[in-house]
């Protein structure tokens, strides 16, 4: 594959990814295996949104990811699986067993009535089995909704209703850490409103007790038993939707981002190969869970498409302490990691004795990725973990880009701490005020926008095309917007600074604020809530919660405890808020909009200057809000 080796190749390449799209990613896409060529390479325009890359090419994604590697590395390690207990046996897949195994999987799939377009749901643990079950969908032309298993029943619920998914795909159990999560069972529940889900397949990862409902609920080992090994690959369109992954955004129900074949495929491996210039027999690590798109686009597609040998994590950083990051790089010699801020400055807060006993020297560089990283904890990872010698690529993208954007290329880029850096070739990014006028130079601060398509670029968000025009491309004429804040520096480096609608960044989730809310006034004795994000050492973000109960007698503690219940309950126990200020009102303006600025400043603790506050409807509310504070 096409892949830039110098800083000055990287800038002819880019020169010639902008003027002239078209001949760029013919040749990167001529690299894949297709049944039949595309007639047209692009078709695009950013009213409807209308996007569409290789137009009429036919191929599967699988047979890049497998078959394509079976003539010369049927031998190669696809994935070495690393449980969340490390005293148990590593598993290790080489692409033919792995091809055998999505063969197989693909096959019991059929068997239960799934077809060419059908959704299936994936509410997996972190084991090789939730790869397999993606990559079989893929295999038949079904469109995997992969959703994270952290996420509550309801959550699920939403999601297999949204996208009226045929069959699950769970496990009984799943271990994180000192838990032993009932992941089985929160199916179960999320299925009570669920009729259009025929089948359940369980993976046993825990053996722990489940209720296993005759006719809709089978054992995957059993299936497999009897499954053929065989598969013939789907023929697929370019422009087929290879999966439907849910992502929050500033109002409403999580989103249902729809990615297409052709041009995931091919930005995916293209992305993978030049961002963290893998090298064969290189170990890469992302250690991220499939339930979110970094899984997705590099743990999954992007890897196999490259046919590179990668790690799968089962557990958590600190567990059984905070060196296991550590040690598993230790044990099998990791060559590449790439893992989020979150996880470095908790790793970093645990302390340096954790890191100490290992040699970390099979390490040749290292990634970040899902929210900003902040200078102390790029230093620290960069001493520290890659002792000075490993080039770090702060990778920014989005569920929505499906591949990484704005990045260093490792070892070619000369690195800022915090900075993303440079636009991989293709990507046109773009500052705008917010009017939508261009800020043009360096030096400069805006709204970061796309200004041309890539091949990895949303389709649509499942079901309501609307919905995908509104929130990305009617903000400004003609623009993908992507929602960040961003800065370009005098020598024209970009940082990303932050979310500048109401998503706020916990730990590298994305958490719409109206999500939380609605799920904080569930709760009987709340009458009104507004949530904002403020500054954690640990999460970058922590959620701070303003509520309004109805009950004055109630205890504040009490209510507070409820409101966690509900949330875990709704959404799940990453939108837990870490605050929750109990307040008479809250801040409006006469036309009834919640002032969040102001409770923004508050949470962060920056009452000294409020701004503007002469179009409050009641000032007094802020002095109360302010003397509350937590
Ligand atoms: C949002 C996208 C992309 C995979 C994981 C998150 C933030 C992501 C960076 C970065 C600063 C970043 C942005 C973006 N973000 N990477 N390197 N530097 N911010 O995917 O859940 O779709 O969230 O994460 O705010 O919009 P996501």
């Amino acid at each position: 594959m096409t892949r830039i080796t110098s800083l000055a190749q990287y800038h002819s390449e880019y020169k010639k990814s902008v003027e002239n799209p078209e001949l760029f990613w013919s040749d990167i896409a001529q690299e894949f295996v297709w049944k039949k060529k595309w007639d047209k390479v692009l078709e695009w325009n950013f009213k409807g949104p209308d996007v569409k890359w290789f137009l009429n090419g036919k191929f599967n994604i699988t047979e890049n990811c497998l078959d394509a590697h079976l003539p010369k590395h049927a031998d190669r390690i696809a994935y070495i699986w690393e449980g969340n207990d490390p005293k148990e046996a590593n598993i290790r897949l080489t692409y033919k067993e792995l091809y055998e195994e999505v063969c197989c999987f693909a096959n019991v799939l059929k068997k239960y009535g799934v077809v060419k377009g059908d959704r299936v749901c994936i509410y997996m643990p972190m084991v090789p089995q939730a790869v397999i079950a993606m990559l079989a969908c893929a295999r038949i032309g079904a469109v995997h909704s992969v959703v994270f298993a952290g996420f509550s029943a309801a959550s699920l619920s939403g999601r297999i209703q949204d996208s009226d998914c045929k069959i699950v795909v769970t496990s009984d159990g799943a271990y994180r850490g000192m838990k032993d999560i009932p992941i089985k069972a929160v199916v179960d529940e999320a299925l009570e409103v669920c009729p259009g889900v025929s089948s359940v397949i369980v993976f046993e990862r825990t053996k722990s007790k489940v209720t296993m409902i005759p006719g809709r609920d089978t054992w995957w080992h059993e299936e497999m038993k009897t499954a053929d090994k065989h598969c013939p690959p789907e023929v697929m369109d370019s422009e087929d939707p290879l999966f439907i992954l849910y992502t929050s955004g500033s109002t409403g129900k999580p989103k249902g981002v729809v990615h297409s074949c052709g041009g995931y495929m091919v930005f995916t491996r293209y992305s993978f190969e030049n961002v963290f210039q893998y090298e064969p027999k290189d170990l890469f690590w992302c250690t991220a869970d499939v339930g979110w798109v970094t899984g997705h686009s590099y743990i999954v597609y992007g890897p196999l498409l490259a046919g590179a040998s990668s790690l799968i994590f089962e557990g958590v950083p600190t567990w059984p302490d905070a060196g296991r990051f550590w040690q598993i790089v230790d044990k099998h010699k990791v060559n590449i990691l790439y893992t989020a801020p979150t996880a470095i400055r908790a790793l970093q807060a645990s302390g340096l004795e954790y890191v100490k006993p290992y040699k970390l020297d099979s390490l040749r560089i290292l990634g970040s990725v899902g929210e900003p990283i902040n200078e102390e904890a790029w230093s620290w990872y960069n001493v520290n973990i890659g002792k000075g010698r490993c080039p770090i690529v702060d990778t920014w993208w989005q569920t929505e880009t499906g591949g990484i954007m704005i990045s260093p290329l490792a070892g070619i880029t000369p690195t800022k701490p915090g900075f993303a850096t440079f636009p991989l070739p293709g990507i046109q990014p773009m500052l705008v005020d917010e009017k939508g006028k261009e800020i043009l130079g360096n030096g400069v601060s805006g709204n970061l926008c796309i200004r041309f398509p890539w091949p990895s670029i949303i389709r649509t968000t499942y079901g309501d095309h609307e919905r995908c025009r509104l929130a990305y491309f009617a903000t400004y004429d003609n623009l993908y917007f992507t929602g960040d804040g961003c800065r370009r520096d005098e020598d024209g480096y970009y940082r990303i600074t932050g979310r500048v609608d109401d998503v706020i960044n916990v730990s590298g989730h994305r958490i719409g604020t109206a999500e939380v809310e609605n799920a904080i006034n569930m709760h009987a004795d709340v009458v009104e809530s507004a949530v904002v994000g403020y500054p954690h050492d640990i999460k970058g973000q922590g959620i701070y919660a303003y509520v309004i109960s109805t009950n004055d007698k109630k205890d504040h503690e009490l209510l507070r405890k409820e409101i966690l219940a509900e949330v875990m309950k709704i959404i799940g126990p990453i939108a837990k808020p870490d605050k929750i200020q109990v307040v008479k009102g809250l801040p409006k303006t006469r036309s009834g909009k919640i002032m969040r600025r102001i409770l923004r400043k508050v949470a962060e603790g920056d009452v000294s200057n409020l701004g503007d506050t002469s179009t409050l409807l009641d000032p007094l509310v802020v002095e109360e809000i302010k003397s509350g504070r937590l």
